[in-house]
């Protein structure tokens, strides 16, 4: 069985208690032995502390991610949280996602962003929002996101994806390739058993634990 990514993002939700209570809900039921799963959870970046804790102290086969990074280095940049900064908490961190590129990321500032990551070894997940768009050369994850089907409820077909994510896979850095939008518990295993496929990128359905164990489970 080839190892998948399930990725969890939770965008601008969640109170500081409702991401406890997502935590407390999800270990509750996890089976610990997710056989060649990997889990990477991206909430809100002011939550990372307090989740990089929670993993800690409950022992959870769970991997943390940011939504987002600084193009810049650290310094006089108001607002801005830096890599170096990310990288104390999270592992990975979603770069170019549509719900950026929409508030105004370019293709320059996104190659300034994996640039920095790289810079302080946290891994890019490399969002496409169209398959005509392009990863930078050296970003080994990449997801492809359709604007179309993110929260549509309309999903891009497995087959489809699948030839988008072979395209996508023809640049040789690239190791994973992951299926985002619209995905839920009934429809994810058409996305993860094809071929070029290997992981998915959740937003809406993993803000409820149970339906992102469901994910999980079903993936
Ligand atoms: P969705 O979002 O699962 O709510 O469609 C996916 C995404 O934004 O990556």
């Amino acid at each position: 069985m080839k190892p998948l990514l399930i990725v969890a993002n939770w965008k601008s939700n969640k109170s500081k208690d409702e991401v406890e209570k997502w935590l407390r809900e999800f270990t509750d039921k996890l089976q610990k032995e997710q056989l060649n799963k990997e889990i990477i959870i991206c909430p809100p970046c002011v939550y990372l502390p307090f989740c990089a804790s929670f993993i800690r102290e409950n022992n959870l086969p769970i991997k943390l991610g940011a939504q987002d990074v600084s193009s810049f280095p650290p310094g006089a940049h108001t607002g801005e949280v830096s890599a170096s900064m990310l990288k104390d908490f999270s592992e990975f961190v979603i770069i170019g996602h549509s719900e950026r590129r929409k508030n105004g990321d370019t293709e320059d500032v996104l190659a300034q962003k994996v640039k920095q990551a790289k810079e302080q070894n946290l891994e890019t997940i490399y969002c496409l929002s169209d398959a005509r768009q392009q990863a930078p050369q050296e970003v080994a994850i990449v997801a492809y996101d359709p604007s179309f089907a993110i929260g549509s409820g309309n999903p891009d077909t497995p087959e489809n994806a699948n030839n988008v994510a072979g395209k996508i896979r023809e640049n040789k850095n690239v190791r994973h390739v992951l299926y985002g939008g619209s995905v839920t518990p009934s429809n994810v295993n058409g996305f993860t058993q094809m071929e070029n496929i290997d992981g998915v990128l959740v937003g809406g359905a993993s803000l409820d634990p149970h339906e992102f164990l469901e994910i999980i489970n079903n993936a």
